[in-house]
């Protein structure tokens, strides 16, 4: 019923040109802006270190703010303020708890102009992107909020055949180490947060360190809408100063994570190791992500989808479409189709309206960005390339497709504008599936057709989290396409869906003696 009683977030339409205005003048106050960020604990700004620059991906010359990192100190503080946090906040009546994230999804739409400006300068995001940033991350508020108090709103009596009360009922695990992804720096942060904290954890976040500012000043809206100083720590830092210890520390309840495949799996051997509890992992991480073309399906409608989902947001979207496999027959037309449409891609400055594709987050990710494309020179044959402007400064990649011979060519996930495209005869559909499959991701698949048969028999034999059907294969929306992998893609529950709060607590039976 979320979606269709138009709960979620209406955001802004830039195409109505009073509500981009108003955007862009209430923008402008924040574009010179300095934001400061270090971290919080238990309710207290630590702006006294050392301050490291931070400066915007797409102009170097952008001095976005600074940041002060975490130090072990800080890392032990804030354990122990979330620890001594927990009993009060997993005893607060869930009606408190959630009616604070309807206050933070308020608070988040009353400061939107700040925020995409944010998003835009320390992350390279596109207006529609902080646009649709800003959405999700209040979707998140209200879609967790309502679901907390379903979840733990009632107490299930069980049947007391000796004549005792039995109850059974759901409660926080403890302190949740929220470890986000700077590729959804506010959206993926509060969804994080938010649901550990709505299922009555206290949470210790530690953020990307690309995009620290953004998620401070989410911590301080969650703080000014009133969650208590104790409940929610913010450690911004890199994994080995901060995330480590946290994940290492034995009075922790759970992890979630949202990052590479790699990290994931690093953190789960770090769990699997440490002395102390048995303890969830939620990982939510990378994807290779396929499209599957027959010859029936829409030319145009394929191309206008493959643009959007392998070139949006740069690229940098984990769900985002890394290999497309076109049917023998129609490749050449689409192959043109697709050629063509990338040309009209307008590669630049996010600010601007009418940019395309904006920056790559840092000059790491463009460095590997640059080698794949140079190894792709080599070993694959060229099908389109946008181009760069010269004036452009910042951390760009044009997009670039390339034609490969099969999916087992790529080593890993390259989180950027890159595509690949392979063609193939109708009778090798299964063959496709299992390239697909042996993959090991499974996070999105698109498909184009008009047989349904098709369509079905692919969607029956893959193993992918989330099937999209002749449409693009991005942008789930919270409470409408519950979002989430298997395999290598990550271990579940699916955020934005509704069971996505069971993993984050846990059961408990009281039996009184009446
Ligand atoms: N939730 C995002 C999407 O669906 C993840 O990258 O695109």
């Amino acid at each position: 019923l979320y979606g269709s009683q138009r709960l979620n977030s209406k955001g802004f339409n830039i195409a109505i040109q009073s509500e981009s205005q108003w955007l862009a003048e209430q923008r402008q106050a924040f574009m010179h802006h300095q934001w400061q960020a270090g971290p919080i604990v238990n309710g207290q700004s630590l702006l006294d270190g050392s301050l490291e620059s931070v400066i915007s991906p797409y102009n170097p010359e952008d001095q976005v703010g600074n940041i002060v990192w975490a130090t072990d100190e800080h890392v032990a503080k804030a354990m122990q303020s979330a620890y001594d946090g927990w009993a009060v906040w997993n005893a607060t009546p869930v009606s408190e708890r959630a009616a604070c994230f309807q206050r933070v999804a308020d608070l988040l739409e009353a400061n939107i102009a700040e925020l995409i400006a944010l998003c835009h300068r320390e992350a390279g995001k596109t207006i529609q992107d902080g646009i649709d940033e800003i959405r999700e991350a209040v979707d998140f508020c209200r879609y967790y909020a309502l679901q907390g108090l379903q979840m733990f709103g009632t107490e299930q009596v069980m049947p007391g055949p000796t004549g005792e009360s039995n109850h059974l009922y759901w409660q926080g695990r403890g302190i949740f180490v929220c470890i986000s992804p700077w590729n959804f720096p506010l959206a993926i942060f509060m969804g994080q947060v938010v649901a550990a904290l709505v299922s009555g954890n206290t949470v210790i976040a530690k953020p990307a360190e690309q995009t620290s500012l953004i998620a401070h000043r989410a911590v301080e809206l969650l703080l000014e809408a009133g969650i208590p100083a104790n409940v929610i720590q913010f450690l911004p830092g890199d994994g080995a100063t901060v995330g480590a210890k946290l994940v290492a520390d034995e009075r922790i309840g759970g992890v979630v994570f949202t990052g590479s495949t790699q990290t994931a799996q690093a953190i789960n051997q770090q769990l699997a190791a440490r002395k102390g509890a048995i303890i969830p992992l939620i990982a939510e991480t990378g994807g290779q992500n396929a499209m599957i073309v027959d010859s029936t399906a829409l030319p145009e409608q394929v191309v206008r989808d493959v643009v959007q989902s392998a070139f949006a947001s740069a690229g940098q979207r984990c769900s985002a479409l890394r290999v497309l496999f076109v049917q023998q027959d129609v490749a050449p037309r689409i192959l043109e189709l697709l050629a063509g449409a990338m040309a009209e891609l307008k590669v630049g400055d996010p600010s601007a309206l009418s940019t395309d594709v904006g920056p790559v987050i840092d000059s790491d990710a463009k460095q590997l960005l640059v080698s794949h494309i140079n190894q792709m020179q080599q070993e694959a044959e060229l099908i389109a390339e946008g181009a760069v402007p010269s004036s452009q400064k910042g951390y760009f990649i044009a997009p670039t497709a390339f034609k490969i011979d099969s999916m087992a060519q790529l080593q890993q996930e390259n989180f950027g504008p890159i595509l690949h495209v392979v063609t193939y005869a109708a009778q090798a559909l299964d063959q496709l599936i299992d390239q697909i499959n042996l993959a090991g991701y499974g996070l999105t698949l698109g498909i184009h057709t008009r047989n349904e048969a098709t369509a079905e028999y692919i969607d029956q034999r893959v193993r992918i989290g989330n099937v999209y059907i002749n449409r693009n294969q991005i942008g789930a929306v919270v409470g409408v396409q519950p979002f989430g992998g298997q395999g290598l893609s990550g271990t579940g529950p699916k955020a934005g869906g509704p069971h996505y709060l069971y993993r984050f607590a846990t059961e408990r039976t009281r039996t009184v003696n009446t």
